[in-house]
């Protein structure tokens, strides 16, 4: 099977850390093309900089790393979520520094940069906010035929958690899901409505090798504590994308209501509709996706 080139374009936090783990450590399923980063649970200028450690620590200082927006599209970007996220955007675990540049591309320039590069096959995994890809699309009108697919941790089917309707991904920046979701570009949203059934425990340490590196296993662990077990949200989209059997889909039309409305950032999944946008997951395989979580862990030695 090809490598799938893929973008991860994240606001580095707490679980976008476990997302970029298993991006970088399969490099038989991924050709991980660049890290693009977004503020939303901190600022942008934070959260490039927490890509820029967190590629360091896990030895792949070879991703470029392409800073993105200061703002949503209509929106200024909150407050800084230090309870879910920290002070630093990563869980107050300390890691070591980066001195490392970032790419000289600014998110969306990157974005279309590997989109020529891999026509037709480039997959984006969206963990944040939408809006670097809704400016790379709004830049580039050619842009929606070259990619393949948008992975999205994003959106809920049931309850959101900043509004009953809004999950934070997609409520803070409606305008920009609301132009991801439209792009006709085939979508596999993971939403909250299934991280949330899916905890993460220390017991993801039973069973794995002896010699994993303890710098890895040490940030693991404290990232888990700072959370208190509970779901990696960002780390479940992606870990769809290392096998497929680990959800179960529905094929819907789904848009995001946008506007200053009481169920900003809605996602709404029409299962009737004629023409199907997207594959919604409805359902997961728990023991399939720790065993995504044990084999990255494994594969830091
Ligand atoms: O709602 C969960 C999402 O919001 C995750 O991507 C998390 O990192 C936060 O940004
Ligand atoms: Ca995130």
């Amino acid at each position: 099977m090809n490598r799938i080139p893929i973008i991860i374009d994240t606001d580095p936090g707490v679980d976008d850390f476990f997302c970029i783990a298993i991006g970088c450590a399969f490099p038989e399923l991924f050709d991980l093309r660049a890290v693009t980063t977004i503020g939303g649970n901190n600022s942008t200028d934070v959260t490039t900089g927490n890509a820029l450690d967190i590629l360091k620590l896990l030895h792949r200082e070879d991703v470029p790393v392409a800073r993105g927006a200061d703002s949503y599209l209509v929106n200024e970007f909150d407050e800084p979520v230090a309870k879910f996220h920290g002070a630093n955007g990563l869980g107050d675990v300390e890691i070591p520094h980066s001195d490392r540049q970032i790419d000289p591309l600014p998110a969306w320039d990157k974005i279309y940069e590997q989109a020529k590069l891999f026509p037709g096959e480039l997959v984006l995994v969206t963990v944040g906010p939408e809006t670097n890809l809704a400016m790379a699309f709004n830049k580039y009108p050619d842009l929606k035929q070259m990619i393949r697919k948008i992975v999205v941790m994003g959106g809920s089917l049931d309850r959101g958690n900043v509004t009953e309707y809004g999950e934070a991904n997609i409520w803070h920046d409606a305008e920009a899901g609301k132009i991801v979701f439209a792009t006709g570009i085939p979508i596999d949203m993971v939403g909250l409505n299934v991280t949330r059934t899916a905890p993460l425990k220390q017991t993801i340490f039973e069973g794995t090798d002896d010699d994993v590196r303890e710098d890895v296993k040490d940030v693991i662990r404290k990232l888990i504590d700072f959370r208190n077990g509970e779901a990696m949200h960002d780390a479940i989209a992606i870990s769809s994308l290392v096998s497929d059997d680990i959800m179960i889909w529905k094929d819907a039309y789904t848009y995001v209501v946008d506007g200053e409305v009481y169920n900003r950032g809605q996602t709404v999944a029409d299962y009737d509709a004629k023409e199907k946008n997207s594959r919604v997951a409805v359902g997961i395989h728990l023991g399939a996706y720790y065993k995504v979580m044990k084999d990255m862990i494994n594969r830091y030695k």
